[in-house]
């Protein structure tokens, strides 16, 4: 007996010292953790290229990516003098995709759900926005879901929350559902999803794109420098708008974030603290389940039960919002119902609005809704919701480490590199209402 308990001693004496010696043991262990879930068995899985490296980024079909392209796409988003066909002339010339995808809010709203057309205000960070005097709600260019991030989206092949746009990956054998009334016609071109989707996009948020008015707003140059292969009478279009504005989206990588920065062997970028909470999101938590690859997200379609935005307080939607159903409201497929796209993760932190109906207002409650795993919409059926959804059982300690993790380790601070410093009308920008104005600092 006394010489096990001695062996024993001896042994766990022998394991201290050897984990001692390592310098940070924490780091090993994540390591072999992230090259064993990656298909691969490689941590470049989870790397994501600079927006410099034009050859590592996906491009989409038909739409290589140069930087002319990018160039004119990068001013186009920010563009308030797009906004020409706003339902009512006060809000003529005062919105931009921005407006709902604000770069200090990680590409998000900055509140519950974004306001393009019809809006006013800014505030600090987007949260200040409202409804202008003489527009009805019924009149706003406001969406039934909350906006997606725009982070990492060049590895997102079919876009929105319920995956519609997009002829290839998950859209193949869905042709019967590329329709007017999913509003996906669009997808018969044969383009990959961020090319097909913003080809609508402008029309949807009301933004004139004429050989005219691009020209009046002094475009036409750089648009024959991104497209000179182009046929002048198809060069002033929606579709090569589209394909400038999804080549500067592809760019948009979060990879100065400090997990990119240890995944490229910068050993101390994280603190122990996120460490040990990429553990947790990496094994007990199960995160990594349906956040995957580079963006920590997925193609793929899951129900999490959460609330949607008419329940939330949003405008303009309600019961019957196709977009409730997620993917279901596209394929029209019962086994799809209310299961929506895994999105990425990176700079969460900057717009605290959870989830496609902004149902939770922290990480610390997202965590806590993962680890009950009770689903809080009731409409959802419980045969819908995913398997991997159940509780967790994690430590306080444990969704400590996890929030930081996705506060700190999945936060690049440098995004404002993103944004141009002009646009080529001169107007104020993301938004130019006369109340943004004063809160951007423009007037
Ligand atoms: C009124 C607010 C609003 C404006 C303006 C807006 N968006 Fe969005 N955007 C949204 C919402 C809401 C979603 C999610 C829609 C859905 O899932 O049905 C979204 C989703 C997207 C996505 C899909 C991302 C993904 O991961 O699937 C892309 C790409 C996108 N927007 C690009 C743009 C571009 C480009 C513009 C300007 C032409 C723009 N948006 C203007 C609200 C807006
Ligand atoms: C079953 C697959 C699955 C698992 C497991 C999972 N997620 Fe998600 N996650 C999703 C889906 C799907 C959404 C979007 C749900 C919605 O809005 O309807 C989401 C949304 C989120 C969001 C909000 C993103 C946004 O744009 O609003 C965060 C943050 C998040 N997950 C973190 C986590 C963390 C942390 C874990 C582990 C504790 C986790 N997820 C586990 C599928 C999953």
């Amino acid at each position: 007996m006394r010489r096990i308990s001695l062996l024993i001693f001896v042994a766990l004496y022998v394991v201290s010292c050897t984990t001692d010696e390592l310098p940070n043991p924490i780091d090993h262990q994540l390591q072999k953790r992230l090259e064993a879930i990656a298909p691969d068995g490689n941590l470049d899985y989870f790397i994501l290229p600079s927006s410099e490296d034009l050859g590592k980024i996906p491009a989409g079909v038909g739409n290589p990516l140069t930087p002319e392209k990018i160039a004119l796409g990068k001013m186009l988003f920010f563009e308030t003098g797009l906004a020409k066909d706003a339902m009512k002339s006060s809000g003529e010339g005062t919105y931009s995709c921005a407006s709902c995808h604000l770069p200090t809010a990680g590409f998000m709203p900055g509140r519950i759900q974004g306001i393009a057309d019809g809006g006013i205000g800014y505030g600090l960070n987007g949260e200040s926005r409202s409804i202008m005097n003489d527009y009805e709600e019924n009149e706003l260019d406001a969406q039934g879901a909350r906006a997606l991030s725009l982070l990492n989206v060049a590895f997102v092949t079919n876009t929105t929350w319920s995956g519609k746009f997009g002829a290839h990956h998950a859209n193949e054998n869905t042709e019967y559902a590329w329709d007017e009334e999913n509003g996906n016609e669009v997808n018969h071109l044969g383009l990959d999803g961020l090319e097909a989707q913003n080809i609508e996009g402008t029309q949807l948020h009301r933004m004139r794109i004429t050989a005219g008015w691009l020209d009046t707003l002094g475009y036409t140059d750089m648009y024959n420098a991104a497209f000179p292969d182009f046929p002048e009478h198809e060069r002033y279009t929606h579709l090569t708008t589209s394909f400038a504005i999804s080549a500067y989206l592809r760019t948009l990588m979060a990879d100065q974030a400090p997990f990119q920065r240890w995944l490229q062997g910068e050993s101390d970028a994280m603190s122990q603290e996120e460490k040990a909470g990429a553990m947790v999101f990496f094994t007990k938590a199960g995160c990594y389940r349906c956040h995957k690859g580079a963006g920590l997200s997925s193609v793929e379609f899951h129900a999490v039960g959460v609330r949607d935005l008419y329940q939330t307080g949003g405008f303009n939607t309600g019961p019957d919002d196709k977009r409730n159903f997620g993917r279901g409201g596209f394929t029209r497929k019962q086994e799809d119902m209310y299961k929506f796209k895994v999105p990425q993760l990176y700079n969460m932190k900057d717009s605290p609005f959870y989830f496609h109906g902004s149902s939770h207002h922290s990480l610390h409650s997202v965590v806590d809704y993962f680890n009950d795993g009770i689903p809080e919409n009731e409409v959802v059926p419980e045969e819908n919701i995913s398997k991997y959804f159940h509780p967790l059982n994690l430590t306080e300690e444990e969704k400590e480490q996890l929030v930081k993790f996705l506060e700190k380790g999945l936060y690049d601070p440098y995004l404002e590199r993103y944004v141009p410093e002009e646009v080529l009308s001169g107007n104020c920008f993301p938004n130019n209402d006369p109340l943004s104005r004063v809160h951007l600092g423009c007037d």
